[in-house]
């Protein structure tokens, strides 16, 4: 009688009386909160040493991203490039804002111009780089318009190879209820501070100066409107905006991520810097004044200085996209623009004043960029580290160090403030206090204080 083989486990077919393996459990997903509502940030709107940090949907959730592009991009001055980028008549720089391809250029009048990057005709983006123009020329059927934004032909014939028997069958102009004036560049609000020009897409939001609050006084003394560039880095982060934003704001970090900073850079000389505007300061008094490891204590000081200026670095993020580090002897700038949920472009100039530049020799002035792009670098690892972390539906967020982090509750709130549909500009610290921020009102946006010299605040 031949012997049954044995039964491999793929075999075994189970009879119905025998009871089934449990299905793994499912895994659940959550459904999303409503980004839009008060109520989903309840943890962080709470005073900041109870506060818990921003939910860490919005750094990863790509409809929050989406709302967030809506809700504060599209409704902050957002900063797009230098200033002595568009200096002269017909410069032109190209710029996403939410989403949206923007222009900014010089007029023929010298005055700074932004519009949207679409031909008024279909749509078609009109410039793709960087460049000087005379006048704006769409590629697909030669719509043209000024500096200024005028239509001044649909098409224009000037310089095309049409032979002049042929134009009329191309003019537009006789389309009934065609009027060349209805059809000039869609503008976008443009200012400019210091080095910087920003562009805001909402009519609605307040002026450059009042979102900057006292910003453009504390910085008075840098003259960053005569500084000029004199190195340029840029870099593709595998990061959410807000991560590389915190990070910048908040000197907790120091000792473990900037090692060799940390040893001459002491944390117990950083305080807070911080007046009403749309931003948060930090500052280091006295700056480190060991040559090794900052390079630049090379550099001659900026002209003029304060007594207090001359000896502190002051670090501000001015929300929702600006990063300036400002030192007696240059200033190193990183505007940020959101690319995903998880990915972030930064363009980094290093900038000196103008008196500065024409009299140092460029190996110094590379050997400082070098010194900024390795200290970011050191950045740039610990949010994508970050990102990783935060990408991980078991995070569930985490408390606020307030000893530390005031500044990542203040930028948190504002962020909120904007998902929320609250145009609020915080009030800041009463100039000159001497005390620790414990708290932040978000009905106010006011600050709560609470004795204790040995964190000053100083202004
Ligand atoms: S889309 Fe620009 S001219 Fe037609
Ligand atoms: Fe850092």
């Amino acid at each position: 009688m031949p012997v049954p083989e044995p039964r491999t486990p793929t075999d075994h077919q189970p009879d119905a009386s025998e009871p089934r393996p449990a299905d793994p459990p499912s895994r659940h997903i959550p459904p999303e909160p409503d980004y839009l509502s008060e109520a989903t940030y309840a943890a962080t709107r709470r005073p900041v040493d109870q506060a818990a940090t921003l939910l860490p949907q919005a750094y990863r959730s790509p409809s929050f991203y989406a709302l967030e592009r809506q809700q504060v991009f599209a409704r902050s001055w957002v900063a797009v490039t230098l200033a002595e980028k568009v200096a002269r008549s017909g410069q032109v720089v190209t710029a996403s804002v939410a989403g949206m391809p923007i222009i900014v250029t010089r007029d023929g009048d010298g005055e700074l111009r932004a519009f949207h990057n679409v031909c008024r005709h279909r749509g078609t983006q009109l410039v793709t780089d960087d460049c000087a123009l005379r006048r704006f020329r769409c590629p697909y059927h030669s719509w043209t318009y000024a500096l200024d934004g005028r239509l001044l032909g649909s098409p224009l014939f000037e310089g095309s190879d049409i032979p002049e028997d042929q134009q009329a069958l191309f003019d537009t102009s006789h389309r009934r209820g065609f009027d060349q004036r209805d059809y000039g560049l869609l503008p976008v609000r443009v200012a400019a501070w210091g080095h910087i020009v920003f562009v805001n897409l909402s009519e609605a939001s307040p002026a450059l100066d009042e979102w900057l609050g006292d910003l453009p006084d504390r910085l008075a003394g840098y003259r960053l409107d005569e500084s000029v560039a004199v190195g340029e880095l840029s870099y593709d982060v595998r990061a959410n905006w807000k991560l590389i934003a915190e990070n910048f704001m908040e000197y907790y970090h120091l000792p473990w991520v900037h090692p060799e900073l940390a040893k001459v850079s002491r944390v117990d000389d950083h305080h807070r810097f911080q007046g009403p505007g749309m931003y948060t300061g930090t500052c280091t008094t006295p700056i480190s004044q060991d040559p090794s490891t900052s390079g630049w204590l090379s550099l001659p000081s900026t002209p003029g200085l304060n007594d207090d200026d001359a000896i502190s670095g002051r670090f501000l993020w001015v929300t929702p996209n600006l990063a300036i580090s400002v030192l007696p002897t240059h200033t190193f700038t990183i505007i940020v623009t959101p690319d995903g949920p998880d990915r972030t472009r930064e363009q980094a100039v290093l900038n000196v004043h103008r008196d500065i530049a024409a009299d140092t020799d460029a190996s110094a002035l590379a050997d400082l960029t070098r010194f900024w792009d390795h200290l970011n670098r050191e950045d740039i690892e610990i949010v994508e580290r970050g990102q990783l972390g935060v990408s991980s539906d078991a995070f569930p967020g985490g408390p606020m160090c307030y000893r530390f982090e005031e500044p990542l509750h203040r930028f948190q709130n504002m962020v909120i403030d904007r998902m929320v549909g609250i145009d609020r500009i915080p009030e800041g610290d009463p100039r000159g206090d001497t005390s620790i921020v414990t708290g932040s009102s978000p009905a106010t946006g006011s600050t709560q204080t609470e004795p204790d010299p040995s964190v000053g605040v100083r202004a």
